[in-house]
């Protein structure tokens, strides 16, 4: 299938079949998405609270983070729901984070890796000094699962069938990335970096996602990890940001509501008959979809799960 229709084809989805109406009964499902003080993961978190799961939500800022937690309660009945602070773009805020979460939980159910980052000025890099966009979107949440895998792990082991999703947030962007996903030349400050610019590496960085799933998915799906990415759809929320004037003018005409917006993400973690996508790559609302086939390679996955095990040794 050509980039040019793929791009069409998630851009104007049809109507979505599935809604957050079908989203099953989440009692005793322990949940945690990262950036849910606003925009998909927010609505994320209002959806599983409403059905009775117990919700984490990471905020890389304590205030935006507890006036989401104070709107969650606000808009629900009692909801079991806890924040996180997680800076995705400092590894031992990543750390801590997922210390904290270790220290109230056994279990994880469900991790929705979806903060993320688009196009901020190329000068911005994270803590440790590599591009902010990988960072954010594929370092610090490849760190994020590894320390939280032992939980997952351990539940899929206590429940007869048990199955703990990673549902990680994509983008179609990742089908005008570079040949092959990445250059990692590119990922930290120098002269091929700087031949790149921030929307060149926000593909680059949402098909490093693509690649992490799917060597997660290669790696764990048979001790019953089923890890998913996506493109949630083109929908109106902060991650616009940066886009501004006129393109942001145009740009607003073709994006769709949160309320569609966070279906796919949805569906991935919870929709009983996405326990058997593993691996598989999600489009709008809630379709199984294809990836960029380089991005699916088992080389491209090995180089990336190696880089990132360097990345985040010894931190
Ligand atoms: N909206 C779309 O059209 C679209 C399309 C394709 C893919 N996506 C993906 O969907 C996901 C959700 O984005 P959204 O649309 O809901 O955007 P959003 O409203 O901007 O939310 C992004 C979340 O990521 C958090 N974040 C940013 N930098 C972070 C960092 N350094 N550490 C921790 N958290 C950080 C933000 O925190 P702050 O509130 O503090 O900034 C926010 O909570 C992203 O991965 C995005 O790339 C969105």
């Amino acid at each position: 299938m050509g980039t040019v229709f793929s791009l069409y084809q998630q851009s104007f989805p049809p109507k979505p079949r599935w809604l957050v109406k079908d989203i099953p009964d989440q009692t005793g499902k322990v949940v945690l998405i990262t950036g849910g003080n606003t925009g998909l993961g927010l609505e994320t978190a209002k959806a599983l609270i409403a059905k009775n799961a117990k919700v984490y939500i990471t905020s890389r800022d304590e205030q935006r983070g507890s006036d989401a937690i104070d709107e969650l309660k606000r808009t629900s009945n009692n909801a079991e729901v806890f924040l996180i602070q997680c800076d995705l773009s400092d590894l031992r805020s990543v750390k801590a984070a997922a210390e904290n979460f270790l220290s109230k939980e056994t279990q994880l159910h469900i991790l929705f890796n979806n903060a993320g980052i688009m196009f901020p000025p190329m000068s911005e890099l994270t803590k440790q000094g590599q591009d902010l966009q990988f960072g954010v979107n594929v370092i610090g949440h490849y760190y994020l699962t590894k320390l939280l895998l032992p939980a997952m792990l351990a539940t899929v082991s206590n429940e007869t069938g048990g199955k703990a999703r990673v549902v990680n947030t994509s983008s179609s962007a990742m089908l005008l990335a570079p040949s092959g996903g990445i250059n990692y030349d590119t990922l930290v400050d120098g002269p091929a970096r700087r031949k790149f610019d921030n929307v060149k590496l926000y593909q680059q960085a949402k098909a490093g996602t693509v690649i992490f799933s799917t060597e997660l998915a290669r790696r764990y799906g048979d001790r019953g990890i089923v890890s998913i990415s996506l493109n949630p759809g083109n929908i109106r929320t902060g991650i616009q940001r940066y886009v501004v004037g006129l393109q942001a003018k145009i740009l607003d005409f073709v994006l769709y509501d949160k309320a569609v917006g966070v279906l796919t993400q949805l569906f991935a973690g919870t929709a009983p008959e996405a326990e058997d996508l593993n691996g598989k790559y999600l489009i709008p609302f809630a379709r199984v979809g294809s990836a960029r086939k380089d991005l699916l390679d088992a080389s491209a996955g090995v180089k990336l799960w190696d880089w990132l095990e360097a990345q985040t040794q010894g931190v």
